[in-house]
């Protein structure tokens, strides 16, 4: 359902020379026309790569400060973002949730008010290894949707990123059939607390270990319409052939 939509978390990676070539092998990359394609590089790169990469691929940010900015120090308001030509930004991911500490309620208000403000949110939900050993997977992910859900008037500028942690940055990629299965549950999930509408329109992504490889066999899924990609963003070749799974 809707544009297949890749993006590729770079996180706390890279220098301006990295970077650098990061970009130019993105630009003389081929990639699929019917496919949405972002990139989310550390602030410090954002106006870099801004203003060297092609028009094709938008530029998210990976974190935003949840009101209007102002005496916030160390923080990076969605009006900032805004003004260095970020059309997305990416909230709720696991390594903020659990290294950092942030919580259902302050990920919602940051995703309210990006979306206030006109930014795309792409926001993550997945679940810890021992959640999933203990049965709660549907659970967690079906807190973690309502809080966006409670704080959010409008799902149209929202793609929902599903990360199980266990996957994320450990090689261990979950299976199709794994992947799918919570896919559907958050489909369903939407369809009966958001609309039928929204459960249908809303891009739901998977991360956690997606490279070259294995992206093809997931791609296939009925209800995987995309990626968000770590490690294997930072390889601009590796990240096209992601971005061209599109089934
Ligand atoms: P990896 O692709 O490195 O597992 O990271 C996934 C991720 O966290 C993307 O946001």
């Amino acid at each position: 359902s809707g544009k297949f939509f890749v993006g590729g978390n770079w996180k706390c990676n890279g220098t301006k020379e990295s970077i650098s070539k990061l970009i130019s092998d993105l630009n003389a990359a081929k990639l699929e026309p019917d496919v949405d394609v972002v990139v989310a590089p550390p602030f410090l790169y954002i106006d870099q790569v801004k203003n060297s990469i092609t028009d094709r691929i938008e530029v998210s940010a990976q974190n935003s400060w949840v009101g209007k900015g102002g005496a916030f120090t160390g923080e990076i308001s969605v009006e900032q973002l805004k003004d260095t030509g970020c059309k997305w930004v990416i909230l709720g991911h696991s390594e903020r949730r659990h290294i950092i500490g942030e919580n259902d309620e302050f990920i919602g208000k940051k995703a309210a008010y990006a979306l206030s403000q006109g930014v795309g949110v792409i926001a993550c939900i997945g679940e810890l290894l021992q959640e999933r050993e203990a049965g709660k997977t549907f659970d967690v992910c079906f807190q973690q949707l309502k809080a966006y859900a409670d704080a959010v008037p409008s799902w149209d500028n929202i793609v929902i990123a599903y990360e199980p942690v266990w996957a994320i940055g450990t090689g261990k990629v979950a299976t199709p059939e794994q992947a799918q299965e919570v896919h559907v549950a958050v489909r369903d999930w939407l369809k009966k607390n958001v609309s039928a509408e929204v459960a249908s329109k809303t891009r739901i992504i998977y991360g956690g270990s997606v490279n070259g490889s294995n992206c093809a066999e997931l791609a296939k899924k009925e209800d995987i319409d995309g990626f968000l990609v770590g490690g294997a963003s930072l390889k601009g070749p590796e990240f096209a052939v992601i971005v061209n799974s599109v089934t």
